[in-house]
């Protein structure tokens, strides 16, 4: 009952505090003397292995021509370079410098936009800019990016380095750099050529589908330009269904739908449909997508959120955290996910909005400092959203079997997923195949997990063995392509061999960047340069280091296991046995 009074509030104050104040994030780049002796986290304030990374200083370029000479230098020296953004949003450690005293490079005032060209629908903006002003600045020129991400709080640089996207297998697909049409890029250069220099990518250029997708390793992209197209309204419904046939139907709903998604509730057995189509920019409607996660939200109840979690997984309470998850569910579902159909309340559907105002949000980024009241609710200050966040992707031809196994386990284990409907279920999305190198390699539906993390690293969570045999499942079994900028260690274990362009991306990187100065551990592990992708160590399993090998991966001590998975019986994973220590014992 405390419970439901609790959620109600926070439903309370979600909806009412929306838009008024707000701490807008902190850098994730801090220094102790001016800008010398630096560190640089992600936004949530952690790295999968909870470490810290370190730079012996952060340069801010403003030109062009200031960023050919700060790559000279280092390149010159062979320092270890990384571009760091404006709050730096992927949860791996993509963003650290190669070592402990490289230099860190910020777009922050790389913000601009270049040019607009509303005759060829093409604008081209610096690789600092945030997704939010690149979007609002195409629609005040009539132009819309069809589609982004969801979360408008990230840097067109940073967002192409990791293959970012919406949901959509039409046209061109939901990846931004698809709609790439040339980059310039900054790089190390040879002694004749002043030790760095610009390079322009056009379509015709084979190296553009290396640019395209980087993790930042070919060098700075200082310019990007983008097709876009006229602007037009999307004419946008949910609609709940069981999830009898979700294996099926996503593959017809994907190709039914330009904009489609769906949000799985495998515990309830339901699934939320976006049914989301392009309409004539004619039609009436001044719809506006706001979604209420990404909103200003008040900090004191996110912290009571967060303690009744922690009290429902110490006192392994499966009931109530049900409870709590359909609640959760049910009202995001009422206040159709922060939809309204004029910008202030919602009326019914369908909700017809311009591209602009429906494709992407994040109003926690704006407006006034209120000392912490309110934030973004992952703010690394106060680390109130403390999770693990995976997202991997299955072909077209292996999601229907994927769904399936995952419905397997739900059978086995009812209980075990509502800690996903905490955070509103797992989110599928659409990607089309992309010619980039490091691309997705086939029409593919992303998964995306969002789960409570312990404080605590040698802690185990309730039912901790299902989502790592859902992990490996989808990882090891299908086949699945990790998202670059989310997951944890053991979804990069072998991943560059999934990609048949690897090597042709690799060469690029030995052309541009011979001495990998743009190169840090992460980098080279996951292309496949370096080994030790996995930390073999007490407690590994827990955290996502490693896939569970002996019993002192997980947590022995507290009845956690190494053992098989339910389903797939290759999958490695720490099973709670509450009978298992006394026969060890024996
Ligand atoms: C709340 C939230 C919502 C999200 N929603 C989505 C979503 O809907 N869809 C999706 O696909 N992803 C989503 N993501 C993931 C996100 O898109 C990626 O993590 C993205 O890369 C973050 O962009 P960023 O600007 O913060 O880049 P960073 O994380 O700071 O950087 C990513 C990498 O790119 C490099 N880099 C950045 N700029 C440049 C440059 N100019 N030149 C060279 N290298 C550069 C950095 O060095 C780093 O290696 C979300 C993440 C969060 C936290
Ligand atoms: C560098 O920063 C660390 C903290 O990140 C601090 O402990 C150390 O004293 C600093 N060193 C100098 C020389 O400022
Ligand atoms: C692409 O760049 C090359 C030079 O690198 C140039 O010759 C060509 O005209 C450009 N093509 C387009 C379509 O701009
Ligand atoms: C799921 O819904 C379909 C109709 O869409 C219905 O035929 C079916 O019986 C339902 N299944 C369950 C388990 O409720
Ligand atoms: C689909 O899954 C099978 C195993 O069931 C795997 O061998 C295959 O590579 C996967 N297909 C793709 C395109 O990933
Ligand atoms: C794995 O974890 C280690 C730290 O334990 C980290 O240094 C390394 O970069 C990680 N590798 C990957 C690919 O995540």
């Amino acid at each position: 009952m405390e419970l439901l009074q609790k959620s109600i509030l926070t439903i309370f104050f979600l909806v009412f505090m929306d838009g008024v104040f707000s701490s807008p994030p902190d850098d994730p780049v801090k220094c102790t003397s001016g800008n010398r002796n630096c560190t640089i986290s992600n936004a949530y304030g952690i790295f999968p292995d909870r470490s810290t990374c370190r730079a012996s200083q952060v340069l801010y370029p403003t030109t062009e021509q200031e960023l050919v000479s700060m790559v000279a230098s280092a390149s010159k020296s062979n320092i270890k370079v990384k571009v760091a953004t404006r709050y730096s949003h992927s949860v791996p450690k993509l963003a650290c410098p190669g070592g402990q005293d490289g230099i860190i490079i910020s777009t922050n005032k790389l913000n601009r936009v270049v040019k607009v060209d509303v005759e060829s629908k093409r604008m081209t903006v610096e690789g600092g800019l945030l997704l939010r002003d690149l979007i609002n600045e195409a629609a005040e020129n009539g132009l819309a990016l069809p589609n982004t991400p969801y979360w408008w709080g990230i840097t067109v640089g940073g967002l192409l380095a990791t293959g970012a996207h919406g949901s959509s297998l039409w046209g061109k697909g939901s990846a931004v750099h698809e709609y790439v049409v040339s980059m310039r890029i900054v790089t190390p250069a040879t002694v004749e050529e002043g030790y760095a220099k610009v390079i322009s990518l056009n379509e015709s250029d084979e190296e553009l589908d290396a640019a395209k997708v980087s993790f930042g390793v070919l060098g700075v992209v200082s310019q990007v330009t983008l097709q876009l197209q006229p602007m037009f309204k999307r004419e946008l419904t949910y609609v709940t269904k069981n999830d009898s046939d979700l294996g099926e139907e996503l593959i017809r709903f994907g190709k039914e739908h330009e904009f489609g998604d769906v949000w799985w509730y495998p515990s309830q057995k339901k699934a939320l449909y976006r049914i989301d189509d392009r309409v004539s920019i004619d039609q009436s409607g001044n719809g506006l997508y706001d979604f209420i996660p990404f909103r200003p939200t008040l900090s004191a109840l996110l912290a009571a959120n967060r303690a009744t979690e922690e009290l429902q997984e110490a006192t392994r309470d499966a009931n109530g955290r049900c409870l709590t998850a359909k609640l959760v569910t049910g009202t995001l579902k009422t206040l159709a996910l922060g939809l309204t159909n004029n910008g202030i309340l919602f009326t019914g559907y369908p909700v017809v909005g311009q591209n602009n105002r429906m494709q992407s949000a994040g109003t926690c980024l704006e407006s006034k400092e209120d000392a912490l009241l309110t934030i973004c609710p992952w703010d690394s200050r106060l680390q109130l959203v403390f999770i693990h966040q995976l997202a991997f992707s299955i072909s077209l031809s292996n999601v229907t079997s994927f769904v399936n196994d995952v419905k397997k386990l739900v059978e086995l284990e009812p209980q075990a997923l509502c800690v996903l409907e905490l955070n509103n279920g797992i989110l599928l999305r659409y990607v089309k195949a992309s010619s980039a190198y490091l691309g997705k390699t086939q029409d593919v539906v992303d998964f995306d997990f969002t789960y409570y993390r312990s404080k605590d690293p040698l802690t185990p969570r309730l039912f901790e063995d299902i989502l790592e045999e859902i992990e490996q499942i989808g990882l090891f079994k299908y086949g699945g392509l990790p998202h670059w900028g989310k997951n944890r260690n053991l979804s990069f274990k072998q991943v560059i061999n999934k990609y048949p362009n690897g090597d042709k991306f690799l060469s690029v990187k030995n052309k541009y960047d011979p001495q990998g100065i743009f190169s840090n551990e992460w980098t080279d592990q996951v292309l496949g340069l370096k080994e030790g992708v996995m930390i073999m160590k007490d407690g590994c399993a827990l955290e996502g280091l490693c896939i569970c090998s002996e019993d002192r991966h997980c947590a022995p001590s507290k009845k956690y296991y190494c053992r098989p998975g339910k389903v797939y019986k290759e999958a490695r994973v720490c099973a709670f046995d509450d009978k298992a220590d006394t026969m060890d014992e024996l």
